[in-house]
């Protein structure tokens, strides 16, 4: 009975699917409004309350106030549902949500609960529909709330006006939005919200309101809309002193006003990035492409919020040496943005595609030579990667992982060797041509690993033997370590690099006296990597005196030196180093150095309890709670 009344459901609910999914590759298929879910076993998301086959979210109104003194926001979301018939409740998800009450299109109030929470997960908010196609949720997201991060004045460049940002990614938006909060759940979205007159709002979606309207007692109201379905970790926000500067017909920057000039700098290949993205995968789908430049405190390089990346100002080095950053993100307008992988464990779909995407932008702007180093250099990472998650028979090597597994850079680098490795075999031209229609036949829907693999059997292997067995797929998608068609690529510029750790490290060469002459960051990087991981007081000295490493303003290279240095435990970093921990919140540069500083006993906590102490109140809720593990 049960399965027959989820079938007939599902049956319902996928029936929106795009009529374009028998179009030729060539065409696009245009954004459903309702967009398809998968019900298969393996999509399952075990990190949702809820049950979509019974009743989904499908669209989200939200209007909210942002109160900086209270650190809250409130105000209500109204949702759109789309239920099988005679379906009785919608269950959303939650984090520490004051709800206080929910009614239908009609204002008459509609009985709720909100469950046990469990960690991470929050608690299921179940609401009976009484037949509503429509539920307004009337709530406050409270101080706290595990999206958003609320800057006081001094965590900001210019030191005068607070900053708020949303991070959605992973299951973090249940806790300023109740609605179905899993990558496989589709929503169109609109959003108005209020803020202090003297700041700008932007969200993940068009700004229909640019320079903002009166809203009565000093505030000013910002209104956006997403028109195509997405995944709600995508909805993002920030609130702050922003400007904004166009780069292009369709690309732009925004900034803090005293950063604008620097970004707009770092930034200005944009538009021609968008470009080169289209010439490879097909058409951008999502209107503008800008960019936004956030505070230090931001936990991520980037983030790929739909018309709106954010970004880590710590790209900021001056010489555009980490505009793979902004490939990156660009590449999730397909890879992630439009086919979304189902659940998180299948996180590599995004990631992994979106490294292989974004090394592919690398070279269509600046040349193979570029593209081959930071594939290089990406190898090391990954072999430390697989190294610290326990070598390469470890379960947390595999692509398709479990849940609440942590696989760093693995998903990523391991990811983009797979599809290198298709792209090697299979030859460029028909590995594009795949990967584009792929990407247009299943845009805007979810993906699994299962799903992924059934289509590229389906549209290249074929039926194949030899070609199956050379591309060895099930080992790459669910096997652990590296199978041995892996396709490594070697950077002549770091051979180079190479060369000069040698004569430093074994020739005994005198720092100043080595060839670093125009070195970009991947070279610096790739130097300080590639340097003994013992070494004398003397030589640290020698290099810190010759290349000013312990305040390189460039973070990529300061925090690479810093994790040397506390590995030798060498005190004149440690000022230096504090006062990192105390500016960046990037907790992909955090992560090693408190590591290492754990590494290294009562030397090194004694430097991390310090420093965490005042550093904690300044780290994204994500981040503190990845450097309490480290430190407990
Ligand atoms: N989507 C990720 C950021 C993310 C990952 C947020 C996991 C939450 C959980 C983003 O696209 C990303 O991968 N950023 C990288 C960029 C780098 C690989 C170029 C980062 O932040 O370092
Ligand atoms: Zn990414």
């Amino acid at each position: 009975m049960r399965s027959l009344v989820a079938a007939a459901c599902a049956g319902l609910l996928l029936s929106a699917a795009p009529a374009a999914l028998a179009a030729p590759q060539s065409q696009r298929a245009a954004a459903p409004a309702v967009a398809p879910i998968l019900t298969t076993p393996e999509a399952k998301d075990a990190m949702t309350y809820a049950r979509p086959e019974i009743a989904r979210v499908t669209h989200v109104d939200l209007d909210l106030a942002v109160d900086f003194d209270q650190q809250t926001l409130s105000g209500t979301a109204a949702l759109s549902v789309l239920a099988q018939p005679g379906a009785k409740e919608i269950i959303l998800d939650s984090e520490n949500l004051a709800v206080t009450r929910v009614t239908d299109d009609k204002g008459r109030a509609l009985p709720w609960t909100i469950g046990a929470a469990e960690p991470e997960k929050g608690a299921p908010l179940t609401v009976q529909l009484n037949g509503a196609k429509r539920i307004i949720v009337h709530y406050t997201a409270r101080p706290g709330a595990s999206a958003l991060q609320w800057l006081p004045p001094a965590l900001t460049a210019g030191k005068k006006k607070p900053f708020l940002f949303s991070q959605g990614q992973a299951i973090n938006n249940r806790s300023w939005i109740p609605t179905q909060d899993s990558p496989g759940i589709r929503q169109t979205w609109t959003a108005r919200l209020v803020v202090p007159e003297d700041l700008m709002a932007v969200m993940s979606a068009e700004r229909l309101t640019p320079e903002g309207e009166p809203a009565g007692d000093g505030r000013r109201a910002f209104r956006f809309a997403m028109d195509k379905p997405v995944p709600p970790y995508l909805i993002a926000l920030a609130v702050g002193d922003l400007a904004f500067r166009p780069l292009g017909p369709r690309t732009g920057v925004y900034a803090e006003p005293s950063m604008l000039d620097r970004a707009a700098y770092e930034l200005a290949d944009t538009e021609k990035m968008v470009e080169v993205a289209e010439k490879l995968y097909g058409p951008y789908r999502w209107g503008r492409y800008d960019v936004l430049v956030l505070p230090p405190a931001f936990p991520y390089g980037g983030m790929e919020n739909p018309t709106l990346t954010f970004l880590t100002p710590t790209f900021l080095t001056g010489d555009r040496s980490n505009v793979n950053l902004v490939a990156h993100e660009l590449a999730h307008s397909w890879s992630g943005n439009l086919v979304t992988n189902a659940t998180w464990p299948d996180g590599w779909l995004n990631e992994g595609f979106t490294s292989y995407f974004e090394n592919r932008i690398m070279e269509g702007m600046y040349g193979r030579e570029r593209a081959v180093l930071e594939a290089d250099l990406d190898w090391d990472v990954l072999m430390r990667e697989i190294e610290l998650a326990g070598g390469m028979d470890a379960p947390a090597t595999r692509l398709r992982g479990d849940d609440g597994e942590e696989s760093g850079q693995i998903d990523y680098i391991k990811g983009s060797l797979f599809l290198r490795t298709l792209e090697t075999i299979l030859g460029r031209e028909r590995w594009d041509a795949y990967l584009t229609s792929y990407f247009n036949r299943h845009a805007f829907q979810p993906q699994t690993t299962a799903g992924f693999l059934a289509d590229l059997r389906q549209h290249v292997v074929k039926g194949d033997k030899a070609l199956e067995e050379k591309l060895q797929l099930d080992k790459w998608a669910y096997g652990t370590g590296l199978p041995d068609n892996a396709v490594r690529l070697h950077s002549e510029a770091l051979a180079a690099v190479d060369a000069q750790v040698k004569a430093f490290a074994e020739d005994d060469a005198s720092a100043a006296s080595l060839q670093t002459k125009g070195w970009s960051t991947q070279e610096w990087l790739r130097f300080v990597g590639n340097l003994p991981r013992a070494l004398s007081a003397e030589k640290l000295a020698d290099l810190d005196k010759a290349f000013n490493l312990s305040r390189s303003p460039n973070a990529y290279v300061r925090s690479a030196w810093l994790e040397l240095a506390i590995a030798n435990r060498w005190e004149p970093a440690v000022p230096a180093l504090e006062e990192f921990l105390n500016s960046v919140g990037r907790t992909l540069f955090l992560r090693p150095l408190y590591r290492e500083l754990k590494e290294q006993g009562d030397w090194g906590m004694a430097i991390a309890k310090r420093a965490y102490a005042t550093a904690r109140d300044t780290y994204h809720p994500n981040t503190a709670s990845t450097i309490d593990a480290i430190l407990k």
